[in-house]
């Protein structure tokens, strides 16, 4: 199976850094025109400088994704430059940590209104050129928090759950189109957000015992996912909310196994921790 996306293109939302840059990035590298939006203006010039590096047509939008005025301006500019968006990437989030009865309001309302209004206002603007062309692909940052919250996620968790059914409703409105919408969460991928990869040892060791796949989520791990979904080899797939965690829910007890791969000498824990 050969995934060609030679020339589509694709709009990606918070570039500057983590999953998002490597999405566009691979994307750029797969032949896809990129359009990048991230309200970064500084983290926004070094993935357009790594963008230059993979010889295919780009373009950068400083943009808050809270902003619909400024989402028009973007994605009238992209329909005169290439008139044609085949390819919504609706990757930027943030967090907002904290226990329900102490959460302050602005926390609650940035979360939700980045992470579920944004990607509201990213479709409305993208899908009249989607439908106009009858072909289009949109694919929702959710989270493994949407499956099962962590403690004090209660902002987090709930805008998650509420993308992936916003993307299911999506996809039920869009079928006649030739529009596909689907959702992914990702477990636990080293990035500025959770600096996962910064904690302590043993930590970081409680955390990937939770994990059938015992090590750290890679960006590329998401990236690729997104080149299978916007191709045409998943063209019979919508309203999807497709698990990228590692197997968080695959087992009760993730390290059973490991420590019985261990007995027979086919694990190292040590070497494991190295890596
Ligand atoms: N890293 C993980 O383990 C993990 C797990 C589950 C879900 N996710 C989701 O994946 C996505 C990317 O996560 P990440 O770890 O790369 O995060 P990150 O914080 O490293 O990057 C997020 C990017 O979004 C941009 N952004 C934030 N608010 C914005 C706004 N209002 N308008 C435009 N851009 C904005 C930021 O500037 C940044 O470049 C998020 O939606 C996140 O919730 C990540």
């Amino acid at each position: 199976m050969h995934i060609d996306l030679r020339g589509k293109v694709a709009l990606v939302t918070g570039v500057g850094r983590g999953i998002g840059r490597e999405i566009v990035t691979t994307l750029a590298r797969e032949g896809v025109t990129t359009v990048s939006v991230d309200v970064s203006a500084t983290d926004l010039q070094d993935t357009s400088a790594e963008l230059d590096a993979t010889g295919t047509p780009h373009r950068e939008f400083v943009c808050d994704i809270r902003d619909s005025a400024r989402i028009g301006e973007v994605v009238q500019a992209v329909d005169e430059a290439y008139g044609r968006l085949d390819i919504l990437v609706n990757n930027a989030g943030v967090v907002g940590n904290g226990a329900i009865d102490v959460m302050d309001e602005a926390t609650w309302d940035l979360v939700h209104d980045v992470n579920l209004k944004g990607t509201f206002l990213m479709c409305r603007a993208v899908l009249p050129i989607m439908k106009r062309q009858r072909w289009g692909r949109v694919i929702n940052a959710a989270s493994f928090a949407a499956l099962v919250p962590i403690y004090a996620s209660g902002a987090y968790a709930s805008s998650k759950i509420a993308v992936a059914h916003f993307t299911r409703a999506l996809a039920g409105e869009v079928g006649p189109w030739n529009i596909t919408a689907n959702a992914y969460a990702p477990g636990m991928i080293p990035t500025a957000m959770n600096g996962f990869a910064q904690l302590p040892p043993e930590e970081q060791s409680r955390l990937l015992d939770t994990l059938s796949l015992r090590r750290w989520g890679d960006k590329a791990d998401i990236a690729s996912l997104i080149c299978f979904l916007a191709s045409d080899h998943a063209s019979y797939i919508t309203g999807t909310l497709i698990d990228v965690s590692g197997g968080k829910l695959a087992s009760q007890m993730p390290r059973l196994a490991y420590e019985a791969a261990a007995a027979d000498g086919d694990y190292d824990f040590d070497a494991a921790a190295s890596e």
